[in-house]
């Protein structure tokens, strides 16, 4: 395939880091619109092992890499590498923009805000709901933070109750609003789902290859919920396809995925990229991987 007609002496780098890697879709998204804008810049992918992240934090000053997406296993452990940290990024203890100002790495979180403006778009007021978020990962750190402003209550269920209890923790420090960490488990999902306008699926469970696992029967579900899946391999996860049937409205990861992109872009080369060519770059590409 080919990405960029004229790569010349002069052309930027920008990048994807973690590992694996080879899934990542940001390859895809982000050189449809360095070609779209025909900006001098491309886009690659660097499966980068943990051991060797100190090294490649170097390398992005050495090269001269403009700008980096980081993602799993990386979110965390780079943030001490860098020079800058954003201050919600710091509260919410995970990155996943690096932007390269001659040499001085600044570390940001576009999932944050890439989140609120999906569940905006979707035409989701999160003023004065209870929010139900299901995992305590990196994904789920940046939603928490982003959304506990304007919310009325968040409550976090994650498998690893201590990580729950951590973000439950953290989040209490900036929120005024009550927040609730608890273990994931059948008996704290039925109470918290009653009571919640908003589900948030964080965790990977669903994700591609094992697309028909669930964390929530479907008979559990009911239709005054809004379900949020922040999964976008595949696009519609068994949970959202389980919701819709119950008559949920629903929110799949795509969206999400293309605000953080869109942002992370924009910030890096001062344009504004075309959002509607960015998903359906990365709809045609995953549909057709399924063919
Ligand atoms: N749409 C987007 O733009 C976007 C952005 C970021 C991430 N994501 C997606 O979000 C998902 C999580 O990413 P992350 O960065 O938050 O990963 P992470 O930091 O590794 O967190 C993974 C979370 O999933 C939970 N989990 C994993 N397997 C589980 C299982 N079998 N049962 C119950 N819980 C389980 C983990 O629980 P424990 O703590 O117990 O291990 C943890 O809470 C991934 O699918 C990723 O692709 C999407």
């Amino acid at each position: 395939m080919s990405l960029k007609s004229s790569i010349t002496g002069n052309t930027k780098v920008l990048c994807v880091i973690g590992h694996p890697i080879a899934h990542s879709m940001s390859p895809i998204m982000h050189n449809a619109v360095i070609q779209d804008l025909k900006l001098d810049f491309v886009y690659v992918a660097f499966d980068i092992l943990p051991e060797h992240l100190e090294k490649a934090v170097e390398g992005f000053k050495a090269l001269g890499i403009k700008g980096i997406n980081v993602t799993i296993p990386h979110k965390i452990a780079i943030m001490k590498l860098l020079d800058e940290i954003d201050p919600l990024a710091e509260k919410i203890g995970a990155i996943n923009t690096i932007k390269n100002e001659n040499n001085h790495l600044i570390g940001k979180n576009t999932d944050a805000l890439g989140a609120k403006v999906a569940l905006l778009n979707a035409g989701f007021d999160i003023m004065e709901k209870n929010v139900l978020i299901i995992g305590a990962g990196g994904a789920a750190r940046a939603i928490a933070f982003s959304l506990s402003k304007e919310c009325k209550k968040i409550v976090i269920l994650n498998r690893t109750e201590q990580k729950a209890f951590s973000l439950a923790r953290d989040l209490k420090k900036i929120a005024t609003i009550p927040i609730e960490g608890k273990k994931l488990n059948e008996q704290h999902l039925k109470q918290y789902l009653f009571h919640s306008d908003l589900l948030i699926n964080t965790t990977s469970v669903g994700m591609a290859p094992n697309t028909n696992t669930i964390l929530i029967p479907k008979e559990w579900l009911s239709s005054h919920l809004f379900v949020f899946d922040v999964i976008y391999n595949p696009l519609e996860t068994k949970l959202i396809k389980d919701a819709k049937e119950i008559g949920c409205k629903t929110l799949g990861g795509l969206d999400m995925l293309v605000n953080q992109g869109a942002l992370a872009f924009e910030w890096w080369t001062g344009e504004k990229p075309n959002k509607i060519l960015m998903k359906n770059k990365i709809i045609e590409f995953l549909n057709l991987k399924q063919c």
